[in-house]
C-alpha cells in the first residue's frame, strides 16, 4: 500500500510492484489517512507493517527558521508518524504481530550547524520510536528505527527552505540500498540501523 500526493508516480510506482496499489492521500491529514488505513483494513483485514517513510527537511541555520516552516515540518515528519503509529495499532494489537519503521536521519546522531530545525524533528520521532517499541513489546509489535546517511532522491531538491549543497557534491546511497535495509529491518526487528556514510567504494559493491 503506496500512500503519497502525487498520484502519478505512485500509479506508476505500483504497476511495477505487483500486489501493490496506489493511495493519494497527504499524510498530515488525519482524516485522509484514517480513510486510507479503513479501506487497506476491509481489503486486506491486517497490516502487518506500516513504515514512515515521509519527511521533509528543513536546512537553514536555527536563526533563520521561520517559524511556519518549523511548524509544517514538525507536522510532517513528527505529528504524522505519531498519528499513524496511533491508527495502524488497533489492528496490530488485534493480530498479535507488527512492525512500525520509522525513517530517522543520521543527521539527528551529532550536532551539524545548518540543519538543527530538521535534525529537532528527528530526534524527536527518535524517542517516539524508542518509547513506542518499549510501550508496544508486550502486545507484539515491533518499532524500529532506520538511519540514513545521504540517500540520492528529490530530498534535497525539496527541503522546505534552504539548500542542500553538501549533498551535491557528496557520495549518496541509492533508495534501493536504504529500502533494502528497511525490508531487513522488518525480517530482523533489530531496534535500529545506522546506514554508513557512503563511499565511492561502498555504492560499487
Ligand atoms: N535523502 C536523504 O539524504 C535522507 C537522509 C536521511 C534521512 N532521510 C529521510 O528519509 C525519508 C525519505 O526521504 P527521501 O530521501 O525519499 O525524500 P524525497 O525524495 O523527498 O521523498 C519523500 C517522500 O515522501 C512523500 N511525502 C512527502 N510529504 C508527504 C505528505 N505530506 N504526505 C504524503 N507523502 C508525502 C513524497 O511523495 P509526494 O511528494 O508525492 O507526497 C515522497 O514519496 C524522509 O523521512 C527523510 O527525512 C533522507
Amino acid at each position: 500500500m503506496l500512500i503519497g500526493r502525487r498520484a502519478n508516480l505512485l500509479e506508476q510506482l505500483a504497476s511495477e510492484l505487483p500486489g501493490s496499489r496506489a493511495y493519494e492521500a497527504d499524510v498530515t491529514d488525519r482524516s485522509a489517512v484514517q480513510a486510507v488505513l479503513a479501506d487497506v483494513l476491509a481489503e486486506q483485514g491486517r497490516i502487518d507493517v506500516l513504515v514512515n517513510n515521509a519527511g521533509q527537511g528543513l536546512h537553514v541555520r536555527l536563526e533563520e527558521v521561520d517559524l511556519d516552516d518549523f511548524r509544517a515540518v514538525l507536522e510532517l515528519n513528527v505529528v504524522a508518524p505519531l498519528a499513524l503509529m496511533q491508527l495502524v495499532l488497533p489492528a496490530m494489537r488485534a493480530q498479535g504481530a507488527g512492525t512500525i519503521i520509522n525513517v530517522s536521519s543520521g543527521t539527528s546522531r551529532g550536532v551539524r550547524e545548518g540543519v538543527g530545525a530538521y535534525a529537532a524533528t528527528k530526534s524527536a520521532l527518535n524517542m517516539l520510536s524508542a518509547v513506542a517499541r518499549a510501550e508496544l513489546a508486550g502486545d507484539g509489535v515491533v518499532v524500529s528505527t532506520v538511519y540514513p546517511t545521504l540517500t540520492a532522491t528529490e530530498f534535497h531538491s525539496t527541503l522546505r527552505a534552504g539548500s542542500g549543497r553538501r549533498a551535491a557534491t557528496a557520495v549518496a546511497d541509492t533508495a534501493e540500498h536504504v529500502a533494502q535495509t528497511i525490508c531487513d529491518l522488518v525480517e530482523s526487528g533489530e531496534p535500529e540501523a545506522v546506514l554508513s556514510v557512503p563511499t565511492p567504494s561502498s555504492q560499487s559493491a
